[in-house]
């Protein structure tokens, strides 16, 4: 018999800890209690120390960096509440790599959003909670239970409440258009969309035109996620070069990786890097800001718990 009635358990990786007890501190409970180390085999070993039987478990686990550690990790935590009798178990990944690694667009490549959905699902994950992919199909790798959840209407609030004057919302390529155009609609903006062009797999990005007006306004790009910031490097400087005032940049998830976020800070062109805290951040600077995403995926869990509408946290 499932006590899913009692209430959510909470349990944590060691991918955003400072997350997770946000999380949990929302919904009013402590972290249920585990082990989650590596021996000095370089094995990983995890050993919940409180009951969970019968029990909705949430594992909170974005997949930061070390990447490949830390889905190591989430599978055999997923494998520890399942052979613990857990009642139901959800992987909360508010950041899921490899998300784009999801088509088969040159010869011998791996679909490997598909393998690591596949792995989730075998190693005992009922449900799969997600934020902001870079394409919603994705959600369809996964056999079990996907709940995505957007962070864009924190994004916007923060805009709005900014009161800007005489916006633009950019979309740094022609794939981003959808994403950027609900952006702008929440702003009641007007859209521009870059052509951008990638050259071989490698991080060069180039912004080749602008498709709409940015002269003299303040420009917001908007994406999905903000990786080595070449996109956005050269979104902000094809903006300024075409006459924009000032621009904004955000995004949900903000990768960062190596010295990244320092040449988007040392970029004269933008003005303000915004994303959320999906993954761990902890460099501070004024130009940027970190937004949290805890207490929207504290309310998911929450309604989730209850089997209540997870979509009307949107409408
Ligand atoms: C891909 O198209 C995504 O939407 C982002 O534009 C991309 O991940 C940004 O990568 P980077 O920051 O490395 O240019």
């Amino acid at each position: 018999m499932k006590n899913l009635q009692k209430g959510p358990l909470i349990l944590s990786g060691n991918a955003h800890s400072s997350l997770a007890n946000e999380i949990s501190k929302y919904i009013g409970q402590t972290l249920t209690k585990a082990e989650v180390f590596k021996f000095n085999n370089d094995n990983t070993f995890v050993r919940i120390l409180e009951n969970v039987r019968e029990r909705d478990v949430f594992i909170i686990q974005p997949t930061s960096f070390p990447v490949n550690d830390n889905i190591m990790e989430l599978l055999i935590m997923i494998d520890a509440a399942k052979r613990a009798s857990a009642g139901r178990i959800t992987a909360v990944m508010p950041y899921f790599s490899y998300a784009r690694t999801d088509k088969k667009d040159q010869p011998r490549v791996p679909i490997t959003g598909r393998l690591i959905a596949d792995l989730i699902t075998t190693a005992g994950a009922d449900r799969v909670m997600l934020m902001d992919l870079h394409a919603g199909q994705v959600q369809g790798f996964f056999s079990s239970t996907v709940d995505e959840l957007t962070a864009l209407p924190i994004l916007a609030r923060y805009f709005f409440d900014k009161k800007l004057d005489n916006i633009v919302v950019v979309s740094p390529d022609t794939g981003g258009t959808k994403r950027a155009r609900d952006f702008a609609s929440k702003l009641r903006a007007p859209l521009a969309i870059i052509e951008k062009r990638r050259i071989g797999n490698k991080d060069t990005v180039e912004s080749l035109n602008i498709i709409g007006s940015v002269e003299g306004m303040t420009a917001i790009v908007f994406d999905d996620e903000i990786n080595t910031g070449s996109t956005m490097i050269s979104a902000g400087e094809i903006l300024i070069k075409n006459g924009a005032k000032q621009v904004y940049i955000s995004a949900t998830h903000g990768i960062f990786p190596n010295d990244s976020l320092n040449k988007l800070l040392d970029s004269n062109d933008i003005k303000e890097i915004v994303v959320t805290n999906t993954l761990p951040i902890e460099h501070k600077h004024d130009k940027l800001t970190i937004l949290s995403i805890s207490e929207l995926i504290g309310e998911a869990i929450k309604r989730i718990n209850r089997g209540d509408s997870v979509g009307a946290l949107f409408m």
